[in-house]
């Protein structure tokens, strides 16, 4: 059993994304939602990581951060200079001191890693192994370091520009992700020197020199999905899909209805209901729950929105963060919802914005509908009744409250609060003159003397 057995996670997040040509640390890109190394911690919390170290580069608050967000418990050690991966660990030398059980180092930047795959390691430790490492078949094996086997046991990764012909013709490689039984990790981290090509103090000597100490070793087998590593933008993208295609699947396979699969792009906390039916091109940004029975059409974007049962979400709709829709609300073509709370059964179906605001149950809210909720300086809120009927082209200037029941004329600029079943019309009162059209054409042309306002 692995549950009884105390957990360091190591997270190696101190590499800079040069390769990326982007001024955002590396870990701090996002695939589905959520930044690389979100989707790591995220993982190893699921594994049942009773410690974790995230081990950043100098300077790097805003990845420190990202990992405190995540995991608030986490600790954060600072690798002073990147002299390479066994380095990196060591920088969290003082967590490892402490004497957990199992001592699992994870790459910040390979993302998909799951938390199955950490279990099953960690089960390896748990039944003797002193050292595991976690190894893929890759397609393409150039870059990463190979695993050599002797008798069915691992006895040394080699680096591929350390490798020598034979070495690089194995398949078999390194994943990244290294375990180590706690009392060993120390003993055998501190041997690894920088004899090498590059100069760096490589992670991967570990395993050598767990050998010669007469530890035993192992090798995990894992898909290469699983460990697929980021240091270019193209590999973020097509990260990026491979995890889409997962989601995707546990979508439909929850029960939902994707009509046209590869055209939806989810998150990874995208929360769906039963029945519910999801149109061709939509897009769920992070914190979307959508309820049962509701369908969402297309080219519709969501992000930090609650879609209630039955509600009708689109076709091109946008719902921004706050957005709380009650069942069978129903939310229309170019319509954006902010930081409101749409009501059982209201309506906003054309060309409107509902921004800071209430919109009560059974409410029909017109066409070209604007909630005015930003003066300039702050922004105010907007409350409208139950069964209240805003008229097309309104402007409702916050603060202000609409009553239940209440009607508003046709376009009207709203400044003062409506009473419950009141009507209120705030517009221009329209004039008529007979026959001016006529003259006007008649003579030709409009006279000074003859403008339309007169
Ligand atoms: C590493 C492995 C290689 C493996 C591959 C899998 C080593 C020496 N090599 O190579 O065997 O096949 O990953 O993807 O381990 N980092 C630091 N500080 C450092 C250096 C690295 O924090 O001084 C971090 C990076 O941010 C990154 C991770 O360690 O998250 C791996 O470093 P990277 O340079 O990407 O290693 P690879 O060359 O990909
Ligand atoms: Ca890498």
């Amino acid at each position: 059993m692995t549950g009884q057995r105390t957990c360091l996670a190591i997270v190696l997040a101190a590499g800079e994304g040069t390769r990326m040509r982007s001024a955002r640390p590396k870990v701090l890109h996002a695939i589905a939602g959520r930044s690389l190394l979100g989707h790591v911690l995220d993982a190893v919390f699921e594994a049942g990581g009773t410690v974790t170290a995230v081990v950043v580069g100098p300077g790097a608050e805003a990845v420190a951060a990202e990992a405190k967000r995540i995991l608030p418990d986490a600790d954060i050690f600072v690798q002073a200079e990147r002299r390479g991966t066994a380095h990196a660990v060591l920088a969290a030398k003082a967590a490892i001191a402490r004497a957990p059980d199992d001592v699992l180092v994870i790459f910040g930047d390979t993302p998909l890693i799951r938390p199955q795959t950490l279990t099953r390691i960690r089960k390896a430790l748990a039944d003797g192994a002193a050292l595991v490492v976690l190894g893929f078949r890759a397609k393409d094996p150039t870059r990463y370091g190979r695993l050599v086997l002797e008798g069915g046991e691992l006895v040394a990764i080699r680096e591929e520009a350390d490798a020598s012909p034979a070495e690089r013709a194995i398949g078999l490689c390194n994943g990244g992700l290294m375990a180590f039984a706690g009392p060993t990790a120390l003993p055998i981290l501190e041997r690894i020197g920088n004899d090498n090509r590059k100069g760096e103090y490589y992670l991967t000597d570990a395993v050598a020199i767990a050998r010669a100490m007469g530890c035993k070793t192992a090798v995990i087998e894992t898909e290469e999905d699983d460990v697929r590593g980021i240091n270019t933008n193209a590999q973020l993208a097509e990260t990026g899909a491979v995890l889409q295609q997962r989601l995707r699947q546990a979508a439909l396979d929850g029960g939902v209805t994707l009509v046209a699969p590869e055209t939806v792009f989810l998150s990874s906390d995208t929360k769906f209901g039963r029945d519910v039916v999801v149109e061709p091109f939509v897009v769920f940004g992070p914190g979307v729950m959508v309820e049962d029975n509701a369908v969402i059409r297309s080219f519709s974007h969501l992000e930090r929105a609650h879609v209630g049962k039955a509600a009708m979400v689109g076709p091109y709709a946008r719902l921004r963060p706050g957005a709380r829709l009650q069942e069978q609300v129903h939310i229309g073509n170019f319509v954006e919802v902010k930081e409101a709370v749409i009501e059982a059964g209201a309506k906003a179906n054309h060309l409107s914005y509902i921004g800071d605001a209430t919109v009560g149950a059974g409410t029909n809210v017109g066409a070209g509908t604007i909630t005015c909720n930003y003066d300039g300086v702050a922004k105010h809120r907007t409350e409208i009744g139950k069964n209240a009927f805003i008229g097309s082209n309104s402007a409702l200037v916050a603060p202000v409250k609409i009553g239940d029941g209440a009607y508003v004329g046709s376009g009207s600029v709203i400044t003062h609060d409506v009473p419950a079943a009141a009507l209120a019309l705030a517009r221009g009162r329209q004039v008529i003159k007979d026959g001016w059209a006529r003259r006007l054409r008649q003579r030709g042309s409009l006279g000074k003397r003859d403008t339309p306002a007169k």
